[in-house]
């Protein structure tokens, strides 16, 4: 079957869902892309519609064993015509536990027929410095896979048949792990050096902090994604001590065993 386009969406406020997504793409081979990057509040916003000749891929980081909560509106807002869709969620080496399971059958809800899934390996929103957490993935190693599930892909969607398409088993339990309840936390430090450039504000996916002052983050809006840390131009903030720096130390202590990313057919 002879696919005109394919719709990329992805949520990724530290850019490794984005690097797997563009790679994956590349590697599928169709000619035409559209980018619907929802890590930009407004994209959330619009409803993404695909039809029967259009490829869906989609690609999200796993929050707590889960699907972020910020997208459970945005995700209810794809509307897929029996359109083939390819699933990766992104994981900081630790586990993708429920996410991708929660992906998969929300994608299925919206009326796509899933015909690949994947869980790659990003570099953990709070590595540091100091104590790092799958630094620097995806690498060229997760990109070259990422390229060959394409290619996988282009192989499956050339006999794709969507009155048999059957379902993909992948890992995850349902009721889905219970996310963490929201409690508002106060970890992210600004160092006098700040210049206020804004970055930071222009790029936080929930717009919690101020342009004027960029050293106050509303942490009520806060989804604790790093990007302001990991894109800051003058490298002035940084995870304060306490909870998100323990959880830090710990996975650099624990996790130190590089994992593969996985693919589901
Ligand atoms: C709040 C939060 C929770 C996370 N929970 C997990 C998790 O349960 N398992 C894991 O391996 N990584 C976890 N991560 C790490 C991200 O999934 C990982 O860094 C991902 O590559 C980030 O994607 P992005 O670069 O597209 O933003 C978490 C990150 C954040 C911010």
């Amino acid at each position: 079957m002879n696919f005109k386009s394919t719709k990329l969406a992805f949520f990724s406020p530290t850019g490794t869902s984005s690097a797997i997504a563009s790679a994956v793409a590349k590697g599928i081979g169709i000619k035409k892309i559209e980018i619907f990057d929802a890590t930009r509040p407004e994209i959330r916003k619009k409803p993404l519609k695909t039809a029967a000749d259009e490829l869906l891929v989609v690609a999200v980081p796993v929050y707590a064993g889960r699907l972020p909560g910020v997208l459970d509106d945005w995700l209810e807002l794809i509307k897929a015509e029996k359109s083939p869709a390819v699933c990766i969620t992104l994981y900081g080496n630790r586990d993708f536990d429920d996410a991708l399971l929660e992906l998969k059958e929300k994608i299925k809800e919206n009326g796509a027929l899933p015909v690949a899934c994947a869980a790659f390996i990003g570099e953990h929103s709070f590595s540091t410095a100091e104590f790092p957490v799958a630094v620097n993935r995806p690498d060229e190693s997760d990109l070259a896979k990422a390229a060959e599930f394409g290619n996988q892909i282009k192989e499956k969607l050339e006999s794709f048949d969507p009155s048999s398409c059957s379902d993909i088993s992948v890992p995850g339990n349902t009721p889905y792990k219970e996310r963490p309840p929201k409690a508002p936390l106060d970890f992210i430090a600004v160092n006098d050096d700040c210049i206020k450039c804004g970055v930071c504000a222009d790029i936080c996916p929930v717009e919690a902090i101020s342009k004027e002052n960029p050293s106050e983050t509303d942490i009520n809006k806060c989804i604790r994604c790093c990007a302001c840390i990991k894109e800051c131009p003058e490298n002035v903030r940084s995870i304060k001590e306490g909870p998100i720096l323990d959880i830090s130390k710990r996975l650099n202590t624990n996790l130190k065993e590089r994992k593969e990313p996985v693919f589901f057919f």
